[in-house]
């Protein structure tokens, strides 16, 4: 007999169909001559309804131990339901009760918040809510290979210890296998790092960009998808100090085609979520935020904006709005000025691009005004900041100058510095926060609730 998952059978199940299924009770009703349980495999968001029929072998004693979160095995015969809002049932021959589940199961029926529920994050995922959150989140991470092997770009795992700080604002997390209550030192009373592990000073990556580029410079398109860390003491419902990054690297490629490939990407991948998880989509828009299916549509059929940071600068000067923190030419947008931006100026993406050179990072390439860097900063709706990328600096002069003015040592980087010596192309990337895609697309209002296992500052449970 072959186990069916619920998502097929409600799909395309009928009636008379014999088949096993294996699942979690959510919820039983006892009726006189027969009863019903809904069963949930965590294949979609809908249960499958079983009729539990009085003339079953062993009735009473299977019913009694079918309580919610029980896990079970039913083989029986689908019939058509009289109910509402299902085309089938099961109407079961044999009940298997792998496990039981007593009234201390914290999962009963009661609705509970998504704090309570980060507190039992080994349970919440079988909550419709944290069901469809991981997979909208599978369905988002299978598009994002799809979009890119499709174009042939190379996914490439690039390391996540690392000697360097690429984004060099120091939010490291360090990596030691140094015994931190007898931490050798030098004579000059620091850390004597050559006792360390690595000899010397690693920690945990903040981005693989680095080393994309140098696989770029071998492979033409390359990308990586991965876990990054940021030891940011930001305990806002946008950061995590482990997320995953998509970080895509193009040789022979200017800001101009990195920003076609942004939009391209971000379209892609709402349009493939959508084919593929419509119920799941549905539900947010019904339970979680009423603008999501909008925003879908909104990201898939328009082109977003696209406006110079000193246009941004001059569009938040003439703002009806009253801002918290200034507006200046030179000073960094902070979330409220690119909010108003994305949300209520264009009410969709806008693409704010040359930065100023002191703000960004030492990678990025010098604009003809040398007082802005070819930055590219990816604003959505209700998130502000979702990717953030670059065209790079490609010549070895300003580069060496660029990182001196950073306080970066070019000597570390030597190897960053050779592509630049032989070869050198124009090339550009960027950086998508998974976490802030999967969180703008189901309209989830804290980033903690779309990661099974958030990693915060104070928080490393499970
Ligand atoms: O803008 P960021 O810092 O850019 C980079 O790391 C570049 N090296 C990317 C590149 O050009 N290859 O980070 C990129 C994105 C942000 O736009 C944001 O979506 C996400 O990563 N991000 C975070 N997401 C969750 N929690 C955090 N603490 C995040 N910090 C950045
Ligand atoms: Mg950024």
């Amino acid at each position: 007999m072959t186990t069916k998952r619920i998502a097929e059978i409600l799909r395309q199940g009928n009636p008379d169909d014999r088949l096993t299924i294996q699942g979690w009770v959510q919820t039983k009703r006892e009726l006189k001559a027969f009863s019903f349980m809904e069963v949930n495999d965590g294949s979609c968001l809908a249960n499958l309804q079983v009729v539990l029929d009085q003339e079953m072998a062993d009735y009473d004693r299977v019913l009694k131990s079918l309580s919610t979160g029980a896990s079970v095995e039913v083989e029986g015969v689908l019939v058509a339901s009289p109910a509402k809002g299902q085309r089938v049932e099961l109407k079961a021959e044999t009940v298997v009760v792998y496990g039981e589940a007593d009234e201390n199961y914290p999962l009963q029926k009661k609705r509970h918040s998504f704090e309570f529920l980060r507190t039992i994050a080994h349970w919440r995922s079988r909550t419709n809510t944290l069901g469809a959150v991981f997979r909208v989140r599978n369905a988002c991470a299978a598009a994002v290979h799809e979009f890119f092997q499709q174009r042939g770009f190379l996914w490439m795992h690039t390391p996540i210890i690392t000697g360097n700080d690429c984004e060099g604002a120091g939010e490291l997390l360090a990596v030691t296998s140094l015994d931190l209550k007898n931490v050798p030192h030098t004579k000059e009373q620091t850390v004597d790092y050559s006792q360390d592990f690595f000899g010397k000073p690693a920690y945990l990556t903040v981005s693989g960009q680095l080393e994309a580029e140098v696989m770029a410079m071998a492979f033409g398109n390359v990308y990586t998808f991965g876990p990054t860390f940021r030891a940011e003491n930001s305990n806002t419902s946008r950061h995590l100090a482990e997320f995953w990054m998509i970080e895509p690297e193009m040789a022979f490629c200017d800001l101009e085609g990195n920003m076609d490939l942004a939009e391209q990407f971000l379209q892609f991948v709402f349009k493939s979520v959508l084919e593929k998880c419509p119920e799941d989509m549905e539900f947010f828009n019904q339970r979680i935020d009423n603008t999501v299916l909008a925003t879908a549509d909104n990201i898939i059929n328009n082109q977003f904006e696209r406006v110079t940071y000193t246009e941004a600068i001059a569009l938040l000067e003439k703002a009806p709005d009253k801002f918290e923190f200034p507006v200046e030419w030179g000073l960094d947008l902070q979330s409220e000025h690119e909010r108003y931006l994305a949300e209520k100026l264009f009410k969709k993406p806008v693409i704010v691009t040359d930065y100023p050179i002191e703000i960004k990072a030492f990678y990025m390439r010098v604009g003809d005004d040398g007082k802005t860097v070819r930055a590219m900063d990816v604003l959505a709706p209700n998130i502000g900041e979702i990717i953030g990328g670059s065209q790079r600096e490609e010549r070895l002069d300003i580069l060496e100058n660029r990182m001196r003015s950073h306080g970066i040592n070019p000597e570390e980087l030597w190897w960053y510095l050779d592509l630049r010596r032989f070869g050198t192309v124009p090339h550009a990337g960027f950086g998508l926060g998974f976490e802030r895609l999967v969180q703008f697309m189901t309209g989830m209002g804290n980033i903690r609730d779309v990661i099974p296992f958030p990693r915060a500052p104070l928080s490393l449970d499970f």
